[in-house]
């Protein structure tokens, strides 16, 4: 279960207030691991409250280790910093300009250096013919590009429709849509590298994941491993209820 804090929230007290609030409730769930990714300025704070139950992610990152980069933090320094995963692709990066190629030199990196990928894919939009089938299936296989055989099993895929992310989404997506993809998205993965069986990669599904009923429904029909969730992320009051259904349903 991935927490994406995003840039929330105000202060490292309340960083520290909702990660001990979390990690009081995710500490009872052997079966799932907990990733919360705060912004880069709490992850020290935050590291030396992780346990192997409950650790920590980072948010986008340099592929450059050092050097004259005014703002920006690397791979490499969240890596030495304590994370142990890399949301990588998000549509909120993408959306500033982040191209897929860029993802794709990103996520080659941080296996390199040892973080988790989890790299979101997703449509802006759905349409009657289905083309949004293809835009997710590129934007995959550019994110992926030049990612080793040898690798691909660690890369954690989430798929995230724009159309039901954040506050302004009309509704969620559906069991049966995001079923479908994650259907696609391992089809995908195992054409690019000519597997034969089934990929066995994690899929996350996140876009406004706060109520029970759809994580729940999803973990048990094996459909999706685990939910990158934004919002609900930010108080253990809305976490802690998704942790327990899906907990439930492994
Ligand atoms: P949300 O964010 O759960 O607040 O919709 C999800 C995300 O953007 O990862």
């Amino acid at each position: 279960m991935v927490g994406n804090w995003k840039m929330n929230p105000h202060s490292p007290e309340q960083a520290l207030e909702i990660f001990t609030g979390i990690k009081k409730s995710a500490s009872k769930y052997k079966n799932i691991t907990t990733v919360l990714c705060p912004p880069a300025v709490f992850l020290g704070l935050l590291y030396k409250k992780t346990n192997t139950q409950v650790v920590l992610g980072a948010q986008g990152g340099e592929v450059e280790d050092t050097g004259a980069h005014t703002g920006l933090v690397s791979l490499e320094q969240y890596k030495k910093i304590g994370a142990e995963y890399v949301i990588l692709g998000h549509s909120e990066e993408r959306a500033r300009g982040l191209s897929s190629k860029s993802v794709s030199e990103q996520v080659f990196v941080a296996l390199k250096k040892g973080l988790v990928p989890i790299v979101c894919v997703g449509e802006d939009a759905r349409d009657a013919k289905g083309q949004y089938v293809f835009k997710i299936i590129n934007q995959l296989k550019e994110s992926l590009a030049g990612i080793p055989k040898a690798k691909i099993s660690k890369v954690v895929v989430a798929y995230e429709p724009l159309w039901a992310i954040g506050s302004g989404a009309k509704r969620s997506a559906t069991v049966s849509e995001i079923e479908e993809v994650t259907i696609i998205i391992r089809r995908t993965l195992a054409d690019m590298y000519s597997m034969k069986r089934v990929p066995q990669n994690t899929i996350l599904y996140g876009g406004s994941v706060s109520d029970t009923a759809l994580p729940a429904e999803l973990v048990s029909l094996g459909a999706v491993q685990g939910f990158l969730v934004g919002r609900a992320s930010l108080s253990e009051h809305t976490f802690a209820p998704l942790l327990s259904a899906v907990s439930k349903k492994q």
